[in-house]
C-alpha cells in the first residue's frame, strides 16, 4: 500500500497537512504549496490562523503577497482537526520547550497526536518534525497510532525529519535545506523520501526515526557547546586585554580545522537553549550525565549576568552607579536581523538591569513593541534612535547586531556603550567591549 501513496504523491495528488504554523510549519506548508500541492495548514492559535486567513504574515522574512499567493492556489488554513481525514501526510511541528528543571515539555506533540487520532485513516504518512529526544517517535506516538488498531509500515507510515529552519538566513531556504529523513520502517523510509523529495532539493536517509532525531540534537549541541567555549575564551580574553574578535578572526584563515563561532550575551532563540536539555535529560534515564552540556549551558547562561558585572566595573571607573541610571538596550531579538525574542538574552540584560534599578528602555528595528512573553510583560515601546533620543541616554547596551541599526549615529552620539557584539573595533572611544 505504499505504492498507492508514493504514486499518488509523485501525482501531486496527495493532500499534505501541516500543524503548527510557527516559524517551522510556515514555510513548510508555503514550500509544499509551491510546489503544487493542496496543503492544510492547522493551527490552534485563533489570533495567528485570522492573520493568516488574511494573507498577513507575522513574520517579516515571509512577505504577504507570498502568503496571499498561495492561499490563491492551493493552501488552506483551519482549527478543524475533523479535516485530518481529507489528508494523506501529516506533518507535525509543534514546540516542544522544556519545564521547570529543564525536563522536557512533550505536551505540545502528544496533545496534537491525540486530538488527531479519531480522524485517522489507512495508508497516511505520519512526520514529526518538531526537535526532540531520540526515542519519541518511537515511544511516544507508535504506541499513540497503533492504538487505533493501524499497522506501522502497512497501514501507515511513520518518519522523523528535522526542521534545520535558520530564520533570516537568506542564502538557505526550506527548499535548498538538504532534509534528513529517518522511517520506522523500510516502507516508512521510502514513503517519507519520496513525500519530501517532492518539494526539497536533497533528501538525506537515515536508518531509524532515533538516528534523525540524534543528528538535529547534534547540530544544535554543537552549537551550543561551541558558544559556550568561545563566550569562556571571551572572558578570559577580556581579563587579558585581549579583543577575542580579533582572535577569531586571525584563527579563521586556518584552511581547515577550525569553524568560527562568536562570543555574545548569551544564548537565545527557541533551539540553541533549550534542545540540548532534551538529550541531557534522556541520557539520565539510561544513567549517563552529559558534562559539555551542562559546561556549555552553565556559561552561556551565565553570560547576562557577565556583562552586567563588567558593566557595573566600568560605571564605577566612572563613579557612576547603576541605580537611577537610564539605558537604553539595543536588540531584543535573539539574533541579528530576525524579530524573534524568544529566550533572548537582550530581554534578560533588561530584567536584570530593571531588578538593579536602572531606568531601562529598548530600541529595535524589528520590533515596534516589547511581544508579551512566557517570562517577561514590559510594557515598552521600541525607541527610535536619533543623535537627540541617543543622546539622552547614560549608556547604551549593544545585544543584538542588527544590521538596521545607523552605528555611526549610535557612536557619535552615545555617551557610553556596552559593546557585546564586537560591531565597534577595540579602542573606540567611549565604547567598551563586553
Ligand atoms: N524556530 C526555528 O528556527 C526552529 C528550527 C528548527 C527546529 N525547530 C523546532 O520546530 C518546532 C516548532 O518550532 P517553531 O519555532 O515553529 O515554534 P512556533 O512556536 O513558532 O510555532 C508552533 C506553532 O504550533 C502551534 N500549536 C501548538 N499546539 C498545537 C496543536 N496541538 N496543533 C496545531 N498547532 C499547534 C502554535 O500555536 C504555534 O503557532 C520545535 O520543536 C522547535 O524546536 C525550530
Amino acid at each position: 500500500m505504499s505504492k498507492l501513496l508514493i504514486k499518488k504523491i509523485k501525482k501531486k495528488l496527495s493532500v499534505i497537512g501541516v500543524f503548527g504554523l510557527g516559524y517551522v510549519g510556515l514555510p513548510l506548508a508555503l514550500n509544499f504549496t509551491e510546489a503544487g500541492f493542496k496543503v492544510i495548514g492547522f493551527d490552534v492559535d485563533k489570533e495567528k490562523l485570522k492573520k493568516l486567513r488574511k494573507g498577513v504574515s507575522y513574520i517579516d522574512y515571509i512577505k504577504n503577497d507570498k502568503i496571499l499567493k498561495c492561499i490563491q492556489k492551493r493552501f488552506e488554513i483551519t482549527s478543524d482537526f475533523a479535516r485530518a481525514k481529507e489528508l494523506d501526510a501529516l506533518i507535525i511541528c509543534v514546540p516542544t520547550p522544556l519545564k521547570k528543571n529543564k525536563i522536557p515539555d512533550l505536551s505540545f506533540v502528544t496533545n496534537t497526536i491525540d486530538m488527531l487520532t479519531p480522524y485517522l485513516k489507512k495508508f497516511q504518512i505520519i512526520s514529526l518534525e518538531s526537535t526532540t529526544y531520540p526515542g519519541t517517535t518511537e515511544e511516544e506516538l507508535l504506541p499513540r497510532i497503533e492504538k487505533c488498531g493501524l499497522k506501522v509500515g502497512k497501514d501507515f507510515f511513520l518518519v522523523f525529519s528535522p526542521e534545520r529552519e535558520d530564520p533570516g538566513n537568506s542564502k538557505f531556504r526550506t527548499k535548498t535545506i538538504p532534509k534528513i529523513v529517518g522511517g520506522h520502517t523500510q516502507n516508512c523510509l521510502k514513503v517519507g523520501k519520496e513525500l519530501y523529495q517532492s518539494s526539497i532539493n536533497q533528501i538525506v536517509p537515515v536508518s531509524s526515526t532515533k538516528v534523525a532525531e540524534m543528528t538535529k540534537l547534534l547540530e544544535n549541541i554543537h552549537r551550543a557547546v561551541n558558544i559556550g567555549l568561545v563566550n569562556e575564551m571571551k572572558i578570559v580574553a577580556d581579563k587579558m586585554n585581549i579583543d577575542i574578535h580579533e582572535v577569531i578572526k586571525a584563527a579563521s584563515t586556518k584552511p581547515f580545522g577550525f569553524t568560527p563561532y562568536f562570543p555574545g550575551p548569551g544564548l537565545g532563540g527557541h533551539c540553541i537553549p533549550i534542545d540540548p536539555f532534551y538529550l541531557t535529560w534522556k541520557a539520565k534515564q539510561i544513567g549517563i550525565q552529559t558534562r559539555f552540556i551542562q559546561v556549555a549551558g552553565e556559561i552561556n547562561t551565565n553570560m547576562p549576568n557577565w556583562v552586567i558585572k563588567k558593566t557595573i566595573k566600568e560605571l564605577k571607573l566612572r563613579n557612576k552607579s547603576i541605580k537611577g541610571l537610564n539605558v537604553l538596550v539595543l536588540g531584543i531579538a535573539f539574533k541579528k536581523n530576525v524579530q524573534d525574542s524568544r529566550e533572548s538574552p537582550g530581554v534578560e540584560l533588561i530584567e536584570i538591569l530593571k531588578k538593579k534599578g536602572a531606568n531601562v528602555n529598548y530600541s529595535d528595528p524589528h520590533i515596534p513593541v516589547f511581544p508579551k512573553m512566557r517570562r517577561y510583560n514590559f510594557k515598552l515601546k521600541s525607541i527610535k534612535l536619533t543623535s537627540k533620543s541617543i543622546n539622552k541616554y547614560d549608556l547604551l547596551i549593544l545585544a543584538t547586531d542588527h544590521k538596521k541599526f545607523n552605528y555611526s549615529l549610535i557612536k557619535k552620539n552615545a555617551k557610553l556603550i556596552i559593546d557585546t557584539r564586537g560591531v565597534f573595533p577595540v579602542g573606540t572611544n567611549n565604547v567598551i567591549p563586553a
